[in-house]
């Protein structure tokens, strides 16, 4: 073949391979970091990130992941350990959500695959829920976390909501949340915050609780539990995965998506757990053997290291003991800023009811606010959140209070309802 043949090939513009590609929609809670960051005033705070931040407003390591760092030097290498390293994982993980004394552990009920953060264990499950119940919808909380329906729709999955918030209470919905799961298809599937609810801040009370798990049995629902903050609800690990127990007591199969990003602050680690509690163990092996064959053509397997830190500090008693210890620390902080917000607002005067900011659990609140007094928040006082109105209580801080609390008062000082 000629040069010149070659050449002019080659300067041939190839098929419009990519043509009809257009940029896709921008993710609403990444753009409010671009806008933040994009931003130049000294006075701006983000509210967006759902990471917790420290007094300072910075990004924390947790001493008990330095502890955790020193124990595993070097070891990252060894191809050897990675495969103990994940049961370890495994198995902790569901310690922590069904208890380390519940009897589905010793009868070998439980399917149990370390994932890529809760995201990963989200999209496992809703691929696994593809493969097997292809035209079973899933039902989310209205609102929930956005990402739940990308994720299940890329897994081309069927999907609803049901009721849970109520903008007026600025609480739960609760008799319209139980004729929602009466009125589904028997056998459906649920996706359930066990904890700390993003983005609304609200929790079922235990009482509600129980309810909810009868009425998802007597229709014969499958509840999936997206446990993306366990600890961030009260500060105690116990006492935010009672939900999940007592689904767990009355007889329930279950699903759980668990994620380290944030009660761990390994966010860039990428470590979380989906389990399934099945009817025996024979169950369990092939659930498992499916999980992993999934993940394997997905994505192979995940990083070690996070999955060395994370079955660390799972495993050794003291640094576990530390990890509850700042775990506590850190929620006591978001509860302190929801106390002073809600203070400064009623101090300046505020003609509305902030009640919610305190009632309200987790790292986020619900605010309530307008997108007109969220607009302007951002134009006038570069003070960033989702569109939707949720605060991140973790960007919250002691410094930029006073600036915040007179910029909420001043979009809504007219009295028009938040
Ligand atoms: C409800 C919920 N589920 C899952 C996730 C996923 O978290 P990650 O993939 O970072 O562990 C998040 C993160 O914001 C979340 O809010």
């Amino acid at each position: 073949m000629s040069k010149a043949l070659r050449d002019a090939v080659a300067r041939r513009r190839v098929c419009q391979w990519w043509d009809h590609v257009r940029p896709a929609p921008k993710d609403p809670i990444a753009s409010v970091g671009e806008a933040f960051l994009a931003d130049a005033s000294p006075n701006k705070i983000n509210l967006g990130v759902g990471a917790y931040r420290d007094e300072e407003g910075k990004p924390v390591v947790l001493r008990c992941v330095r502890n955790a760092e020193a124990k595993v030097a070097g070891s990252e290498f060894l191809e050897s350990i990675s495969t103990s390293a994940n049961s370890r994982l495994v198995e902790e993980s569901i310690k922590l959500v069904y208890g380390k004394d519940t009897d589905v552990i010793g009868e070998g009920r439980l399917a149990g695959i370390q994932t890529l953060s809760g995201t990963g264990a989200c999209r496992l499950f809703a691929e696994f829920q593809r493969r097997f119940y292809p035209r079973s919808k899933v039902y989310f909380p209205d609102p929930t976390w956005s990402n739940h329906h990308s994720i299940w729709k890329d897994a081309e999955v069927p999907q609803g909501t049901f009721s849970y918030y109520n903008p007026r209470s600025k609480g739960l919905n609760f008799p319209a949340l139980i004729d929602d799961i009466k009125n589904a298809p028997e056998s459906s599937f649920f996706l359930l915050h066990p904890c700390a609810h993003n983005p609304t801040g609200v929790d079922p009370t235990e009482e509600e609780w129980r309810e909810i798990s009868y009425h998802l049995k007597v229709k014969n629902h499958f509840p999936f539990f997206d446990m993306a903050y366990q600890g961030f609800s009260s500060g105690d690990l116990d006492r935010d995965a009672r939900a999940i127990r007592t689904f767990l007591q009355d007889g329930h199969l279950i699903g759980c998506a668990q994620s380290f990003a944030k009660n761990m602050g390994l966010y860039g680690h990428r470590v979380g757990c989906l389990s399934i509690l099945c009817t025996d163990t024979m169950q369990a092996l092939a659930v498992k053997s499916q999980l992993q064959q999934i993940a394997r053509a997905m994505y192979g397997s995940p990083p070690i290291r996070g999955v060395l830190l994370v079955s660390t500090i799972l495993g050794d008693p003291d640094t576990k003991a530390l990890w509850v210890e700042e775990l506590k620390a850190m929620v006591n902080r978001i509860c302190k800023m929801r106390e002073a917000l809600r203070e400064s607002l009623e101090k300046l005067g505020s003609p509305l009811n902030w009640e919610h900011i305190t009632n309200q659990v987790g790292m986020f609140c619900f605010s309530g606010l307008t997108p007109r007094q969220i607009e302007l928040l951002q134009r006038e006082f570069h003070i960033y959140m989702t569109a939707d109105g949720r605060i991140s209580m973790a960007g919250v801080t002691m410094s930029n209070m006073d600036y915040l609390a007179n910029a909420i008062h001043e979009v809504t000082k007219s009295g028009q309802e938040s």
